[in-house]
């Protein structure tokens, strides 16, 4: 018998991508280029650079996540490679970026921010894969709450940035190491006065990981968790005043946010503030578009000095999925402007998309010498603005005909929409001005994210 969760028996029929994965391709991945470049846009504003780190680490450096985390305990991809190295792909991204900090030893704050591939062997559904994408920041180094409003912000800005507007922030805090593990204590001993009360299978993590039964779905336990104590009602005065400033920091810069006392999230690696950004256009059940938080003990858990830090994934597919339901963001335009079509041997339709290409212009071609009305099709669909069309005609005579498929008027020189027999010797320069005119009319020209900008 397979397991409950096991994927079908390989198939003997075409290959596919695996279960829980998916390819990302053209049109699509224009829209997810420009995702990527406007995160990058808000964070580099703010000091983060790019950190590109392996995507498999030895899986040491995952298990000091914790084991109360499920990504590390039960869904990590781990394998031997053919040295017998014991390695795991990447199941989240602070790990390897911590790992990155204590072996190179940057200057503090290190501020960096990363999009990368993520594994967890989860069952897939709607919004939840086995490899997802995440783009995130870490910023190691200061204990400032005031570096944990700006990496909030930021991913607020970020949303707010490719238009998202129904977006929520939830934000709690777990205080010190210390607290947190004598709340943890706390509540594993509430709980074991009320076993009964809570849905069988929260009953186990009660006792082993009592803080992960506090965002427990199921009903009965949430019903238990609701009078659970507080953890806000054990902390210290600092991480009071910790908490208090970030409260603050959030409401002087717009950002609004609600305090949940039961957020807790996945990682165990988090200390004082935590946070989730979840979009109310997705279903509940995958609703967490980003999150993260503080891990003050993660550099010194992974070798390093005790050095503070706080940072956030977001994901790529579920942040699409609420710009989907949001009907933001749309895919960028073509960045192909020209399309050249020649009927006659081809050698034009060579030249001058190297040409065009050269001069910074969009340009494509079709090959194997198809139909003119083949070409024209082909035009259409690269989303051309402009066809410049080379027949045997136009070649005997040095003219290129040139034909706006998209129409923004008027032209100098040209009807709006009307084709025009240019030299080919000032073709490029013709369609330079044509393409600006284009532009300054209707926006055609170059790629961007269908999403509002920040004003
Ligand atoms: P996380 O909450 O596990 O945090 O993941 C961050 C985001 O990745 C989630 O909010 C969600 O949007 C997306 N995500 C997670 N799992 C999946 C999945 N299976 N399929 C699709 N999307 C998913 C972290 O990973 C922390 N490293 C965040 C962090 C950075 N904390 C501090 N710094």
């Amino acid at each position: 018998m397979p397991a409950p969760d096991a994927d079908p028996a390989p198939s003997t029929g075409p290959l596919r991508a695996p279960v829980g994965t998916h390819d990302v391709l053209p049109p699509d991945s224009a829209r997810w280029g420009a995702l990527v470049a406007a995160f990058a846009g808000v964070v580099e504003r703010a000091g983060y650079g790019l950190c590109q780190s392996p995507m498999f680490e030895d899986v040491g450096v995952f298990a000091r996540v914790g084991s109360g985390t499920d990504v590390v305990s039960k869904e990590m991809y781990e394998f031997r490679d053919r040295g017998d190295r014991h390695l795991a792909l990447r199941p989240e991204g602070t790990a390897s970026v911590v790992r990155a900090f204590c072996e190179h030893r940057p200057v503090t704050p290190w501020k960096v921010w990363y999009a990368s591939p993520v594994f967890r062997y989860e069952r897939p559904q709607g919004g939840r894969y086995r490899q997802h994408h995440q783009l995130g920041v870490e910023a190691i180094g200061a204990a400032d709450p005031d570096l944990d409003v700006e990496v909030i912000a930021l991913c607020a800005d970020f949303y707010r940035a490719i238009g998202l507007r129904q977006v929520d922030l939830v934000v709690n805090t777990l205080g010190t190491p210390a607290q947190r593990a004598s709340y943890a204590a706390e509540l594993a001993a509430w709980f074991a006065e009320r076993l009964g009360d809570l849905d069988p299978a929260d009953r186990e993590r009660a006792a082993t990981h009592p803080l992960r039964v506090l965002d427990s779905k199921r009903d009965a336990t949430r019903a238990l968790v609701a009078e659970a104590p507080r953890i806000a009602d054990s902390l210290g005065a600092d991480e009071r005043a910790h908490f208090d400033r970030v409260l603050e920091g959030l409401a002087s810069v717009g950002i609004e946010a609600q305090v949940d006392h039961q957020l807790v999230r996945g990682l165990d690696y988090y200390t004082h503030t935590l946070f989730e950004f979840r979009s109310p256009a997705l279903d509940a059940a995958q609703d967490a578009i980003g999150g993260g938080g503080r891990f003050d003990g993660l550099v010194e858990a992974m070798g390093g000095p005790a050095t503070p830090a706080v940072g956030f994934g977001t994901g790529i597919e579920r942040v699409l999925l609420a710009c989907d339901a949001e009907g933001v963001f749309d895919a960028p335009g073509s960045p192909v402007e020209v399309f050249v079509v020649d009927t006659a041997d081809g050698t034009s339709a060579r030249e001058l998309t190297t040409e065009l290409r050269r001069s910074g212009v969009g340009a494509d071609r079709a090959y194997d010498g198809r139909s003119m009305k083949a070409q024209m099709r082909a035009a259409d669909r690269a989303g051309a603005a402009i066809a410049l069309i080379v027949g045997p005609d136009e070649l005997a005579a040095g003219t290129v005909t040139l034909r706006p498929l998209r129409h923004a008027g008027p032209v100098e020189g040209s009807q709006r929409g009307e084709q025009t027999v240019v030299p080919r010797h000032g073709v490029v320069a013709v369609v330079q001005a044509q393409l600006a005119a284009l532009a300054g009319g209707s926006g055609v020209s170059g790629a961007g994210g269908g999403g509002e900008t920040q004003g």
